[in-house]
């Protein structure tokens, strides 16, 4: 049995068991792994990178998915063909924005899993003023690091958001409210504005 950290799983818990998946920057392909798994029909394990790709090779056929999931050398979702659920995680905030623009088949009904390891809230802005939203957010730690796993659907509609929604989104994770108040206050020293975003409680 494949066991995730809890970044990982709550990645996993966005993911339509049905749909056309698309793991982008894969790396290990553990994710894809476990989600054939637990019952995916069809993923496909992309990366930009050879290396990565030679160890998804060996995790895909050491657990027998080899019928199920396609490797794909791609450099975001360039190569990639029209997909319902796409994960782009583990990765800098900009890179997944720019990876986002590159994609030529977003629609109303695919729902991109994004996880990003900096830069929150510059994707956030991004998605927004994209015509992106995020229909939910959930907390995960590892090693007593906090992230943040955001669904996000396309609607078309473009807005701007503001500075508090662009740092915390939705996620009222006790353990990523307080990574991002700390976040603040360094960045409060040279913004003062900043310093009034920061949550003294659970909302
Ligand atoms: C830190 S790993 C994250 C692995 C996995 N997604 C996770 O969240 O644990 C980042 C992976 O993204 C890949 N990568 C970086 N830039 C990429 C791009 N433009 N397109 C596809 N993969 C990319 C790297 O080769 C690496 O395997």
């Amino acid at each position: 049995m494949i066991r995730l950290d809890e970044r990982l799983s709550v990645i996993a818990s966005f993911v339509r068991k049905d749909a056309r998946i698309c793991d982008v920057g894969t790396d290990h392909a553990l994710l894809p792994c476990y989600l054939c798994e637990n019952g995916a029909r069809e993923v496909i394990a992309s990366d930009v990178n050879e290396n990565p790709l030679k160890a998804a090779r060996a995790n895909v056929e050491k657990y027998g998915f080899a019928d199920r999931i396609r490797l794909i050398r791609s450099d975001g979702l360039s190569d990639i063909p029209p997909c319902d659920d796409v994960i782009i995680a583990g990765m800098g905030g900009e890179l997944i924005a720019q990876i986002l623009d590159g994609c030529k088949f977003i629609s109303h009904g695919v729902r991109f899993i994004l996880q990003p390891m900096t830069k929150a809230e510059l994707l956030r802005r991004h998605l927004y003023s994209r015509g992106f939203e995020i229909a939910e957010e959930k907390g995960a730690a590892v090693s007593g690091k906090a992230y943040t796993v955001m669904l996000v659907l396309y609607t078309g509609e473009k807005r701007e958001i503001t500075d508090e929604f662009a740092y915390f989104g939705k996620n009222t994770d006790e353990r990523y409210i307080t990574k991002v108040n700390g976040q603040l206050e360094k960045l409060g020293k040279g913004d003062p504005a900043l310093l009034r975003l920061i949550r003294k409680e659970q909302p």
